[in-house]
């Protein structure tokens, strides 16, 4: 069934995201959100957010989010059309048949994956023709994959005729314009039509909903001139890097686990699967794509990465670990003895030896010094110092200041060498990559004396010199760019809340880009300032976080980063507040003492009376 869009809109703007997702989980009011515990991954502490207002909701911790049908295709896995049903239900809205229309573009879309659906039902109908399809029941049957992981994985064949499909779209009335349009067959120079994958095993590749996308196609037998894998080119439903091939089997698993397996071939992925290990995504043949990153990190942040022994596997786990890395997720490395992949592995040596093959991963400075290590590196002092340059590089491309302390730790131990001296390696890389400031930026900034604006009277006298560096220390966290972190802040301290101008202005931005998703850029952050001297503050406040970050490490020696984090944003907003609340009875004190108005001096104690409990109850609730 489809509906129009103007009818999806109507049952849309009639139903109350809060109220729909409460009646799931336990949300409660946090400034102008709603936030609780997120249903989609693994929390302790609140990251799932609903903006009334704006009729949204999102996880800063695994990055979910949408409107109320996503809520619900998410939580109750059904299908678009079934969320759209069920939200007309509860808002008692009626589709009627003529609503079932919709506009030229969806319905375009939706033929295309009704053609890809009944194109991979005959692939794997293939399969079970007699004679036919037998030689590539035995290839599968060889490879021990069982009939029932063939029918989950929707695997096929494609007949060697060069026209078979052709003639089994002709014969269904199939749209031939689209069928090239999804690269299914081609059209010769002559104008014949022919099977892309003639002659080839099918393994169909799904978006993470499990609709068919594409299709890979395997030859049976590795030729020299035949590329072993063929894939469907992009369509307007298919987009190669965005898709994770085994995403729609595994996410549930991903999840529950909190931890996701990326290996690099259909059928390492096929294989775990069928033995039990069902956390697990493939690549499939491209580079990890920043996109790919961005969905995986909607069911977990936790990677381990488990590519083939080669040198071209070494190097593209190198590569997805810079990707990974700068989104912030937990990388470790898994390796397989020469020779094998994730799919011979698990055939040969079963699930408990894969997971300790999983179990023995190790982090990312591990695993490059073990090449480098390899590679004789450490042989002499020159390449040593290279080499420990080289280690040193993609710990910069982590935002996360505490993470990087660690990892930096890690190395100072492993090589014995002093912490001050990997950190400034660090700084120079820091320099030279960073896009934080343009040279006439970085100029601006030598020009200012770096203590100007800080001293700047005008902005302290509207409030306390306590207020205001305290209001100073959690833009400086805002800017660590943590959306945890971010929306505890929001949802304690509204932007309007703050008494600088330029910090409400700030906060208002970073707030919204969180919202928004959107990543914490102060150089894009910049480009929202027309002011040179707000710029100029921007940037002095973030050089300034070093400091920061440093502080709470040495405060809370070994704690996860998680917990020091959000104690460290507990305790600031308190004293924030707390310092606010006290400024507002001071200046309430002189004017008591001032004034000779009985009835001023009665209501001005009022205040104050209150304030104090309003103190005491942000001591109680932030403590
Ligand atoms: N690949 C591709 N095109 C090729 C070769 C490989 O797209 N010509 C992709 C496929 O996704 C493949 C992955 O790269 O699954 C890994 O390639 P490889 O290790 O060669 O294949 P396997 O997955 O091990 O497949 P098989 O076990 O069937 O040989
Ligand atoms: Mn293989």
């Amino acid at each position: 069934m489809r509906i129009s869009e103007n009818k999806i809109e109507e049952i849309r703007s009639a139903a109350n995201i809060v109220e729909i997702i409460s009646e799931f989980i336990q949300i409660k009011k946090r400034g102008k959100n709603f936030i609780g515990l997120c249903p989609f991954h693994n929390e302790k502490t609140s990251s799932f957010t609903v903006n009334e207002e704006k009729q949204i909701f999102h996880c800063f911790g695994c990055h979910i989010g949408g409107n109320v049908f996503k809520f619900l295709m998410e939580y109750e896995k059904v299908s678009f059309v079934e969320a759209v049903q069920d939200v007309a239900r509860r808002v008692g809205i009626t589709i009627e048949s003529n609503d079932n229309f919709s506009s030229e573009k969806q319905s375009q879309l939706e033929l295309l994956y009704d053609i890809n659906n009944t194109v991979a039902k005959y692939f794997s109908d293939n399969l079970i023709i007699k004679k036919d399809g037998e030689a590539a029941i035995n290839y599968f049957n060889n490879r021990k994959i069982k009939p029932q992981t063939m029918r989950s994985f929707g695997l096929g064949y494609c007949f060697p005729a060069r026209d078979a499909l052709v003639n089994f779209l002709k014969d269904h009335k199939i749209d031939i314009e689209k069928a090239l349009l999804l690269g299914l067959i081609g059209s010769s120079n002559d104008g014949r039509l022919y099977d892309k994958f003639s002659g080839r095993l099918i393994f169909p590749i799904f978006s993470p909903n499990g609709r068919v996308v594409a299709f890979a196609g395997r030859v049976f037998n590795e030729k020299e001139g035949t590329a072993k894998y063929l894939n469907s080119p992009e369509s307007p439903i298919y987009t190669k890097g965005r898709i994770l091939y085994g995403l729609s089997h595994a996410k549930d698993e991903i999840r529950k686990l909190d931890k996701a397996i990326l290996v690099e071939g259909y059928m390492d992925l096929i294989s775990l699967y069928q033995g039990g290990i069902k956390n697990v995504v493939a690549v499939s043949g491209t580079a990890l794509t920043e996109e790919q990153t961005i969905l995986l990190s909607h069911y977990t942040k936790n990677i381990i990465l488990l590519f083939d022994a080669d040198t071209a596997g070494i190097k593209a786990s190198m590569r997805s670990i810079e990707i990974l890395l700068k989104r912030d997720m937990e990388i470790k490395i898994a390796s397989l003895p020469r020779g094998e992949d994730p799919d011979s592995y698990i055939q040969k040596f079963g699930k408990d030896r894969f997971e300790e093959i999983i179990k023995k991963a190790i982090n990312f400075v591990e695993f490059q010094s073990a090449i480098f290590e390899s590679q004789g590196m450490f042989d002499e002092p020159s390449t040593t110092a290279d080499a420990i340059r080289e280690l040193v590089k993609p710990i910069a491309l982590i935002k996360d200041e505490l993470k990087r302390n660690l990892l930096i730790k890690n190395i100072a131990r492993k090589f014995n060498l002093r912490e001050r001296l990997i950190e400034s390696e660090l700084d120079k890389v820091i320099t030279q990559t960073t896009k934080l400031l343009t040279g006439e930026e970085r100029a601006k900034l030598r020009q200012n004396n770096r203590n100007e604006i800080v001293k700047d009277d005008s902005l302290i006298k509207k409030t306390s010199p306590a207020v205001y560096n305290l209001e100073r220390e959690i833009i400086r966290l805002l800017f660590e760019g943590n959306k945890d972190i971010i929306e505890f802040v929001a949802a304690h301290i509204p932007s309007h809340e703050f008494s600088i101008e330029i910090h409400s202005k700030i906060a208002e931005i970073v707030y919204e880009a969180c919202l928004a998703n959107e990543e914490i850029i102060i150089a894009a952050l910049l480009e929202k300032f027309d002011d040179d001297k707000v710029q100029s503050y921007i940037i002095e406040l973030t050089f300034d976080k070093y400091r920061t970050s440093k502080k709470w490490d040495e405060i809370h020696p070994g704690a996860s980063q998680e917990i020091i984090l959000e104690k460290y944003a507990k305790d600031i907003i308190r004293k924030f507040k707390v310092s606010q609340i006290d400024y507002k009875i001071s200046n309430n004190r002189k004017e008591i003492e001032q004034t000779s108005n009985e009835e001023e001096r009665f209501d001005l104690m009022k205040v104050n009376r209150d304030l104090e409990k309003e103190k005491s109850l942000i001591i109680n609730d932030l403590n």
